[in-house]
């Protein structure tokens, strides 16, 4: 198991965020966690990397890659952090600095935390930067975020995670703020490292149409708590939980459209 969360409650002085959360992410497998906004999923990923906020205290256990997160000291979550389990935050415009360029951005975890080489990590980066559709990366290296759109971007942090060769990836929202056409690029990606690194994927998003169709299983959390899990394949078919019917029939609707009476042809 990549990933094992047990029962996971953590609390902040002022309220419960997460409350018994249980859930596993194996090897090759990508596993949704939906849910709507405030429900949970970022700090729930969040908790596989030991970021918790300052006040924050926890029970219960989160395993990642076989090492007790929780009770781990700074150079082990430093080691996990480094090899084994990489994040892909929501909103990469906050998660990259503004005032740094996109290469050294980029390259930081090779170069500082592994120790390669800056040309050798700036030439990894210039391959995963092609690998993740992004044209002309040489020239990207040099520029700052603010001059990239949000989904270069998000392209940007997404090739920047996979630079370490994580065992575990997990991905908060990491294609909502794709058009279309480029997020069905990005899941592909995904999909194919997966198969050839036997990638573990949490993929957290607020569709459950989404996870549906492009996960093994799914999780449904709500207000702090796992309320459903099904395969992606049959969700729609049973879901346990009322919640998730109601997730499911949560769709916008449009009234059959009238025939535009402006356009006929007036007699
Ligand atoms: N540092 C913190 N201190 C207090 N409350 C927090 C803190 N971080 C998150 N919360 C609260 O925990 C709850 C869950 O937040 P979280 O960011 O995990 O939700 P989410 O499911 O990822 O939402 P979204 O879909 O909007 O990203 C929210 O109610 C949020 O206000
Ligand atoms: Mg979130």
């Amino acid at each position: 198991m990549l990933l094992d969360i047990e029962d996971l409650t953590l609390r902040v002085p002022s309220t419960e965020i997460l409350r018994g959360i249980s859930l596993q992410v194996g090897v090759g497998e990508t596993v949704g966690l939906v849910g709507e906004s405030g429900s949970g999923k970022s700090t729930t990923a969040r908790a596989a990397l030991k970021l918790f906020p300052d006040d924050a205290t926890t029970t219960g256990s989160v395993t990642v890659c076989g090492s007790d997160i929780l009770s781990a000291g700074p150079a082990e979550v430093q080691r996990i952090r480094a090899n084994e389990a990489a994040m892909i935050f929501q909103a990469p415009r906050t998660a990259l600095n503004p005032v740094r360029r996109i290469g050294d951005s980029a390259t930081e975890r090779l170069v500082h935390v592994h120790g390669v080489a800056k040309k050798v990590a700036r030439s990894k980066i210039v391959e995963l930067f092609a690998e993740v559709g992004l044209k002309d990366p040489e020239r990207l290296l040099k520029l700052y975020p603010h001059q990239l759109s949000g989904g270069m971007l998000q392209r940007v942090v997404i090739a920047s995670a996979l630079s370490i060769n994580p065992q575990l990836l997990l991905a908060d929202e990491a294609t909502s703020a794709l058009d279309v056409t480029t997020q069905a690029e990005v899941l592909a990606l995904l999909r194919r490292l997966r198969a050839q690194r036997e990638l573990g994927v949490l993929f957290i998003t607020h569709d459950l149409h989404l996870a549906a169709a492009y996960c093994d299983r799914v999780y449904v959390m709500r207000d702090g708590v796992i309320v459903d899990e099904q395969p992606g394949a049959t969700i729609f078919e049973n879901p346990a939980n009322e919640y998730t019917r109601a997730l499911a029939d949560a769709v916008p609707r449009l009234p059959d459209r009238e025939p535009d009476r402006e356009l006929e042809v007036q007699p």
